[in-house]
């Protein structure tokens, strides 16, 4: 990556006035007048959003903090957060610090496979039917890529299919759609619904639903860190990291035993990654019931991330489905989203995931650090007044 790319160390950038830091963030990025604007503005007029949805009557906006101090496969980012909850800006700019010591977040997400799913009903023998759908693979894959041209133009398309059986003689047919850049759901639900009649047919079934699923497991992203003990103790000895360190492993194996805690663990993680995605405009309650699905993909929730003390390091992985786009749908029409992305400096939706997997693992550590050492009221909220500038 080039070196243009802003810093995203800005020391004292929390003691600076919001129109100091609104002038800083403008020279980092390189944003106009008109962009800078828009910061001011909430990211959309009500005009914009009167084409969005129905029945418009206003804007809603949130704070829009700068998550600092990230560096994700060797780049460094600032990051977009909308989000109402004190200290979840400082507290993630914060374990990025402690992150960045040990070279930040190497992150890899998936292709954009998206599943669309298509019901088939009063299936007359599911296993007949599933061998008719089998062999007619080639066809369906080649239709399903006819109802799609400009996504082929843009190199995606059907890759595969899945046949599953469920009770009562019926078959589900899971087609994964490779969506590139795009979050994909219209166009997953445009090949569902072209393909659902054909499939029907072969199957000799009745048509049920038809419809994108948000478990998006073919299109997880894993991140990772590892945080020297000396960085995780801040101030203090690297025997005090080493002593956080196997408190916030304890913490993970805490989540690990215990569906209650693991809630409130992933919470804490969805404090990173909703404020990136939804500040770049994207579906945040399609990642949200995707993310709790597959923690509970074998049957019982777990943690979406963990923690582990390995060497002179405290590791974190997190792994889970991030189904986001960087082109069309919100995008198109709202200028605050297209402006978060350019904060952001990413242009592939396999990058952007990469980046807000990393966000939630650094809201993760942060959370643990602080509860397993001083405890969340004086640990986050300490760092929350100091940003503020009440302490
Ligand atoms: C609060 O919004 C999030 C935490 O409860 C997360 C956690 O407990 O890990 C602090």
């Amino acid at each position: 990556m080039s070196d243009t790319r802003p810093s995203s160390r800005l020391p004292g950038f929390y003691r600076i006035r919001l129109d100091e830091r609104q002038t800083e963030l403008a020279r980092q990025v390189g944003l106009s007048p008109d962009e800078l604007a828009l910061l001011a503005s909430g990211g959309i007029s009500a005009a914009d959003a009167d084409h969005i949805v129905e029945n418009v009557v206003g804007v809603y906006a949130l704070p829009l903090g700068l998550g600092l101090n990230f560096r994700i496969n060797g780049v460094d980012r600032l990051i977009p957060m909308a989000v109402e909850e004190p200290s979840v800006v400082a507290a993630a700019s914060n374990a990025a610090r402690m992150a960045r010591a040990g070279g930040g977040f190497a992150a890899q997400a998936d292709e954009s496979i998206m599943i669309a799913q298509i019901e088939l009903r009063d299936v007359e023998n599911t296993a007949a039917a599933t061998a008719a759908l089998q062999a007619a693979r080639a066809e369906i894959v080649a239709k399903a890529d006819a109802t799609l041209p400009q996504l082929l133009a843009f190199g995606g398309g059907c890759r595969d299919l899945e046949i599953r059986t469920l009770p009562d003689r019926r078959l589900v047919v899971h087609l994964h759609i490779d969506c590139r850049d795009a979050m994909g759901a219209n166009m997953v639900n445009t090949v569902a619904e072209a393909l659902a009649p054909r499939l029907a047919e072969l199957a000799r079934g009745r048509i049920g639903l038809r419809i994108l699923s948000n478990l998006a497991d073919r299109r997880l992203v894993r991140a990772t860190t590892r945080v020297p003990f000396a960085a995780l103790a801040g101030d203090k000895t690297a025997v005090a990291g080493e002593v956080l360190a196997k408190a916030i492993a304890g913490a993970s194996r805490f989540a690990e035993d215990d569906p209650y805690r693991a809630a409130t663990h992933n919470k804490g993680i969805m404090n990173g990654v909703d404020p990136v995605v939804i500040a770049t405009g994207n579906d945040w309650r399609g990642i949200e019931a995707g993310a709790h699905a597959y923690a509970a993909r074998d049957g019982r929730y777990r943690p979406l991330a963990t923690w582990r003390v390995e060497g002179d390091a405290l590791a974190g992985r997190l792994e889970m489905p991030m189904a986001l786009g960087t082109v069309g749908g919100t995008l198109a029409v709202h200028p605050g989203a297209r402006l978060a992305l350019r904060v952001l400096g990413v242009g592939r939706a396999r990058e952007l995931a990469e980046i807000v997997a990393s966000v939630g693992l650094a809201q993760n550590l942060a959370a643990l650090r602080a509860l397993a050492g001083e405890g969340i009221q004086r640990g986050h909220m300490a760092l929350h007044r100091r940003a503020v500038g009440e302490g």
